[in-house]
């Protein structure tokens, strides 16, 4: 969500920290801003509402000179996007200047004190409150000049809540502070120079070298000092971390979306993400890092997996998996809804915690109380050494690389297939599974990447179907001779639809239904295209069709229905039949080979327009165990979203109103 950057150094701190938060705003903003001290010892603030190119065009109208400077992208929680709560926030007297990620929970009534002692607020934000505590900790004594570190350290004692804050004064030329408690925070290790960022992307083409700040310590910075200490001033020693991918891994190479490259990445992702785990079908599974005995998980009594969105759709699998291969009862639950469950906690229960970064809030929160309830937490994780991957008793890292899209896909194939090793490895461990099934579980598990390269190449007949699909409304209307887009002159005329509208009421709607272990493959599929494409979908599953869904099925609702091979095909055959007898389009995921799919339901006795006439759209996937199959069936499912997307000419890397990582409950 927000992003912050620091720089403390000799070239211009504006251009470090808004080159930073340009490699953040995948994350999803509203506002920008930025602080900078100058050669003058005035602090100078710039803040727009919007993109960071509001903020390129302010400052290249009225650059701000000074080699020290915090910046920001906000995302609105407390109090609308506007100017006045974008941050920088600062003091009444304007030479204290603050950026925050996270939330202040006791902000209104450390804002009635400071109110009550004259401190004058600006802004409907929670942050502002730690403007004016730091001015009000901020005082010169016995002679000496006032210490920025001591004055914010006395100020995070008064906060309850998450934050990571950078920090900086006018009275105290050439130093940033940063501090964080539960949100992510850097320092990035520079030659006379040094920097700070809530995430490494942020500053990764100006240093591979980061300390990654832990929970209540804080670091003062200057050019060419960092002094980490705790909330006691007492200094601490850490290791530096080298931050293992290139400067070049955050950009989008040949390809025109971050979602687009992600989706191509794939191959080479499952190829990595299996190295050094999994490397022949004969060997055993070997993962580091999940830090529990044989013994722990022999006695394991039920798994519960937890997570919110796609990575709880991966979780959907894993209860799928664990129960088939490692005969673990086990089940998912999103994360927000466990912690209001407030489930009775077995002796050995396992949770498996299954996030891309690492620092969502609910994931974070459950995981707490899970714990708490005497559960041991393991964490499935890209983002290395993150919150949850710190919280939690052990951690298996997907080894995706940065994801910047914020639609999750490497991530997604990637938790699934972490999962299917734990599942996996259990099962060799608790001898669960006989040993023919457990190796061609492996077989098809190896044979991933060379699969997903082929579903790559595959592309352009995803674009044909996504050509056909992705207006199908607008396509029927036009049929009747009533032309629906932007060139419709007659209907904005006669005022019937106002650009907007016309767009939003001619999107088609659209079914994914499977059963199985699929099911979560029709969740994803449908999240996919609806948070990057607007068009509504709904993922389902399609026992439950007959029970409600099949209310909707007319000729411009679309049904994406996930017939692989498998224990539940006949049955999906079924459903595919009811679809069409009720001339709803279909489009079929099937695996290579299946000579029946394409002409299931197809009436050769309707009339010629009738949908119930024609072949089924169809998506082919290579050949593999039911069990392995949503990693292959969810890299076409992210492909049909991705061109449908494109074609409707939305902002993929970027949908309205979401944002890469959520920090907040
Ligand atoms: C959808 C998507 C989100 C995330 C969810 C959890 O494409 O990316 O649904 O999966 O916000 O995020 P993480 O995995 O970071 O915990």
């Amino acid at each position: 969500m927000c992003g912050i950057v620091g720089y403390v150094g000799k070239r211009r701190a504006t251009d470090i920290c808004v080159a930073g938060l340009r490699r953040l705003e995948y994350r999803g903003y509203d506002s920008a801003g930025v602080a900078v001290i100058g050669p003058d010892g005035q602090l100078k603030l710039t803040r727009v509402v919007g993109k960071l190119d509001n903020l390129d065009k302010e400052l290249s109208a009225n650059p701000l000179e000074g080699g020290l400077g915090i910046g920001h992208t906000r995302w609105a929680t407390h109090g609308k996007p506007s100017v006045q709560n974008s941050h920088p926030h600062l003091s009444c007297d304007g030479r204290i200047a603050v950026v925050h990620n996270g939330i202040i929970e006791n902000y209104q009534e450390l804002r009635a004190e400071l109110e009550a002692e004259g401190h004058v607020f600006r802004s409907q934000t929670d942050t502002e409150v730690m403007s004016h505590l730091v001015e009000k900790y901020y005082q010169q004594s016995e002679g000496k000049a006032a210490d920025l570190r001591a004055a914010v350290v006395e100020a995070v004692h008064r906060l309850r809540g998450a934050f990571a804050f950078g920090i900086i004064a006018a009275d105290s030329p050439g130093q940033l502070v940063a501090v964080r408690r539960r949100s992510p925070l850097v320092v990035g290790i520079g030659e006379g120079e040094n920097y700070i960022a809530s995430d490494m992307p942020a500053i990764r083409s100006e240093t591979d070298r980061v300390y990654v700040i832990d929970d209540d310590e804080v670091a003062l910075i200057t050019e060419d000092s960092i002094e980490l200490t705790d909330l006691n001033l007492q200094p601490i020693t850490k290791d530096v971390y080298v931050i293992p991918w290139p400067a070049d891994a955050a950009g989008k190479g040949e390809h025109k979306h971050f979602m687009h490259k992600e989706i191509h990445e794939q191959p080479d992702a499952i190829y990595a993400c299996l190295a050094g785990r999994l490397t022949s079908p004969d060997e055993p599974v070997k993962l580091e890092g999940l830090n529990l005995t044989e013994d722990e998980i022999k006695r394991i009594r039920k798994v519960v997996f937890t997570a919110c969105g796609t990575a709880y759709h991966s979780g959907v699998v894993g209860r799928f998996v664990m129960e088939k291969l490692a005969k673990i009862p086990s089940e998912a639950d999103l994360a927000p809804e466990l912690r209001s469950r407030s489930p009775i906690v077995l002796e050995d229960t396992l949770v498996i915690a299954v996030t891309q970064s690492g620092e969502t809030m609910d994931t974070l929160l459950a995981l707490r109380d899970m714990r708490e309830k005497g559960a041991k937490v393991i964490s499935v994780v890209n983002v290395v050494d993150s919150t949850i991957a710190r919280e939690s008793d052990g951690v298996v890292y997907i080894q995706a690389g940065p994801e910047i899209g914020v639609a999750s896909t490497k991530a997604y194939t990637l938790q699934i297939l972490t999962i299917e090793l734990i599942a996996l490895y259990f099962a060799e461990v608790r001898g669960a599974a006989p040993a023919e099934e457990l190796r061609a579980m492996k077989e098809a598990l190896l044979a991933c990447p060379q699969h997903a390269e082929e579903l790559l190449k595959r592309e352009d007949s995803i674009i044909a179907i996504a050509r056909k699909y992705y207006d199908l409304r607008r396509d029927q209307w036009a049929k009747h001779g009533v032309v629906i887009d932007n060139g419709d002159q007659r209907a904005a005329e006669k005022g019937w639809w106002s650009t907007t509208f016309r767009r939003d009421a001619m999107r088609p709607n659209s079914l994914y239904l499977a059963r199985g272990v699929n099911l979560a493959s029709a969740m994803e599929g449908a999240l996919k295209l609806k948070e990057i494409s607007y068009i509504h979908a709904e993922g389902y599953s399609a026992g439950e069709m007959k029970h409600g869904p099949i209310a909707l099925v007319e000729p411009s609702l679309f049904t994406v229905a996930i017939a692989v091979d498998g224990e539940v095909k006949d049955q999906m055959v079924a459903n595919i039949m009811e679809i069409k007898a009720r001339s709803g389009p279909v489009i079929a995921v099937a695996t290579d080979g299946d000579t029946q799919i394409e002409s299931t339901g197809v009436d050769p006795n309707a009339s010629p327009e009738d949908v119930a006439s024609q072949p089924n759209d169809m998506i082919w996937i290579p050949r593999c165990p039911e069990l392995v199959s949503p990693i292959l069936v969810a890299i076409p499912l992210q492909l049909l979203a991705y061109h449908m997307a494109d074609l409707r000419g939305e902002h993929i890397d970027q949908p309205r109103n979401l944002a890469k990582t959520v920090t907040v409950e």
